[in-house]
């Protein structure tokens, strides 16, 4: 470009189209420079054409088209003088004679800021003031000018308008305090408008959230002076949220308090949410959202999202909460009622964190045991009734412990046991029928040849103990009405009916081959028990009591000779199984 080389094309334009048929002027409506600089006016008018000047003078006039007025003169060209405050510092740059009324006025303050009029003198009466008018501006800063909104990562220009009408004069224009401005480039073009020209630079980025509040600036100096104006804009980035805290992922104990904060930058301001699982806990408009949890329960364990929204978009962090809790109470089966041989589940539900450590136990011995889960199971293929008892499930982590019981019962039918027999004494025979099971059985004893059936309802004849599952019922006749040959003892309950024939204690032999060799050690042991205590009360003979069945039987021993006989064949029956083992 070159730049003394100007032309107003428009103007011209206009003034060729005119000439020659009115007084008309025409300058730059409005103009602007620097402070200390110099501007040129361009200017052009004419007059009708009837009018033929011998020479044609002119006179600028500063802020009044009225001589009258008396405005300070800036130039007059018939003369060469000037007010004092343009002494020196003004020149006329057209041919007044071409109709070239352009002006140059230096050293520019804020004095001289107004508007200019330009009177031609043709001679005689042929004076006139042009309306038309420059209004000039002194300024001390380039203009910086930004668009409305500067977003960040769209490209943005800021452009700097620096007036270029000091011919004398070329500005350099460079963007300062731009550092930190993702890539930047700048450019210049001349643009004139109205037959004034500017320079402008353009500043092209890329901002970012970093760049907001930043203040930068256009810089304007002349060659080989000292002369620098500075221009300045401070930028409002737009820009999406970034959460640039928030508390990473914890753990806690049940029962405490918690606040966990969620720090958000933006511009303009977030919404900011909580969200647990979708939910939406808390918001609000903010630059710091915080949640506060009063008393953290295992509710509160879970994924926790901070999101932060504006116009310019949204983002999101989360964090864990992990709340520690000893097991709670483990729910465990209602008691249960099992049927022998049935198989049994027996299941412990629990929840803690960490998982628990959990066990059942029964009788102070665990019975199954797992390490870090919510459940228990215990099967039994096959209850019996020693699986009958209460049950203990217990749980437990490094934030405690807890248990639940529950009792299994096992239901039976009736069980003889090998006790179950009859005694034949001196006066009586008394049968015993000892039986396993539950629920209580109904123990009838049968005396078929009799047609003689009698349980505990006949009061006169049976009576009945009772330990735990074990009963013993005792059924006693007369020994004068005669041994019956058979006495059966028939227990039901529920779960069963079975009959067992008494045996009488001299038929020994067939005991033994009925209850077999293991059996036989049992009674064996039970016997020498027996025996032994008998020898003894002989020879204390002065045992008085007589409710249970052995005591009966030692009461007898005093009774006289008939049942010495009787003992002794318990005895030799006795030694006759040693002697068979
Ligand atoms: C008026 O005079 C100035 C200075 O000589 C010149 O630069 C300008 O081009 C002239 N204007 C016209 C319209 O000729
Ligand atoms: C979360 O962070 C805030 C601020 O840093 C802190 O005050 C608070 O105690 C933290 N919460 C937890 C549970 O760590
Ligand atoms: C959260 O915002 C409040 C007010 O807006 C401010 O006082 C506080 O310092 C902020 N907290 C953090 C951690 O930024
Ligand atoms: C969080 O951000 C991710 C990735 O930007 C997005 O897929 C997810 O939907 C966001 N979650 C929420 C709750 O806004
Ligand atoms: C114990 O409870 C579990 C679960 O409720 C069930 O599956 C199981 O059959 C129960 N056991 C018994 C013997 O009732
Ligand atoms: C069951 O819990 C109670 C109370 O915590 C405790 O005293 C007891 O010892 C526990 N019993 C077992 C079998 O763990
Ligand atoms: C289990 O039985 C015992 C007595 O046998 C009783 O004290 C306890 O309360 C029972 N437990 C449950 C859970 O029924
Ligand atoms: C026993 O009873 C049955 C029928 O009730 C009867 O037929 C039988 O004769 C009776 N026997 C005796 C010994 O009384």
């Amino acid at each position: 470009m070159v730049w003394t080389q100007r032309v107003f094309p428009l103007l011209w334009i206009l003034i060729e189209g005119s000439s020659g048929k009115h007084w008309a002027a025409w300058m730059p409506q409005s103009m602007s420079a620097f402070t200390e600089s110099c501007v040129a006016i361009p200017c052009r008018f004419d007059f009708p054409e009837e009018i033929q000047p011998s020479a044609v003078h002119g006179i600028w006039y500063f802020n009044s088209p009225y001589p009258k007025n008396f405005p300070p003169v800036v130039l007059k060209s018939k003369t060469n003088t000037a007010h004092e405050i343009y002494m020196g510092r003004t020149k006329m740059l057209g041919d007044l004679n071409e109709k070239n009324c352009s002006i140059q006025i230096d050293r520019l303050s804020s004095e001289v800021q107004g508007k200019y009029y330009f009177r031609t003198d043709l001679g005689g009466y042929n004076q006139y003031t042009f309306s038309e008018h420059a209004n000039l501006h002194i300024i001390d800063e380039p203009y910086v000018l930004s668009p409305n909104m500067i977003v960040s990562g769209s490209e943005t220009e800021l452009t700097c308008l620096v007036p270029d009408n000091c011919p004398d004069m070329k500005p350099s224009v460079t963007w300062i305090e731009i550092e930190g401005l993702e890539h930047h480039s700048a450019y210049a073009r001349l643009e004139e408008s109205d037959g004034s020209w500017t320079h402008i630079s353009t500043l092209k980025f890329l901002p970012s959230y970093k760049n907001n509040g930043q203040r930068l600036g256009c810089k304007v100096n002349y060659l080989e002076t000292e002369l620098e104006y500075k221009g300045y804009v401070t930028m409002d980035v737009k820009y999406a949220p970034r959460i640039i805290d928030i508390n990473s992922s914890t753990e806690i104990t049940e029962g405490t308090q918690v606040a966990f904060v969620c720090v958000v930058d933006s511009n303009p301001v977030s919404r900011i949410m909580w969200l647990k699982e979708d939910v939406l806990l808390k918001e609000d408009y903010s630059q710091n959202l915080t949640l506060e949890l009063e008393y953290v329960t295992f509710n509160h364990d879970g994924i926790y999202i901070c999101v932060a929204e504006n116009e310019h978009g949204r983002s999101n962090k989360s964090m864990g909460l992990a709340v520690m809790y000893a097991p709670w109470k483990p729910s465990v089966n209602a008691s249960i009622i099992a049927i022998e041989g049935e198989s049994v589940t027996i299941m412990c539900n629990t929840q803690g964190n960490p998982d628990p450590t959990i066990s059942i136990i029964k009788d102070k011995q665990v019975l199954n045991s797992v390490i870090f889960e919510n459940e228990l199971v215990l099967e039994i293929p096959s209850v019996t009734h020693e699986h009958d008892g209460e049950y203990w499930c217990t749980a437990e982590n490094p934030y405690g412990q807890s248990n639940s019981s529950f009792n299994l019962t096992v239901v039976f039918s009736p069980l003889f046991l090998p006790e179950s027999k009859c005694s034949v004494s001196k006066d009586t025979i008394q049968c015993m029928c000892t039986v396993k099971s539950n629920p209580d059985p109904v123990i009838v004893f049968e005396i078929p040849e009799r047609n003689l059936s009698l349980s505990e309802l006949d009061l006169e004849f049976v009576h009945s103990q009772r330990n735990g599952y074990m009963v013993s019922s005792i059924l006693t006749l007369q020994k004068d009405t005669g041994i019956p040959q058979v006495v059966l003892c028939i227990a039901s309950n529920l779960y069963g009916r079975k009959a067992q024939e008494l045996l009488f204690h001299d038929s020994s032999k067939l005991v033994w081959a009925k209850i077999g060799p293991v059996g036989a050690v049992v009674v064996f042991v039970i016997l020498v028990a027996v025996g032994g205590y008998m020898i003894k009360t002989r020879e204390k003979k002065n045992l008085t009591e007589s409710s249970s069945f052995i005591q009966t039987e030692t009461s007898t021993s005093h009774n006289g000779q008939g049942n010495k006989k009787n003992l002794g064949k318990v005895e030799s029956g006795e030694i006759c199984s040693l002697e068979r083992k």
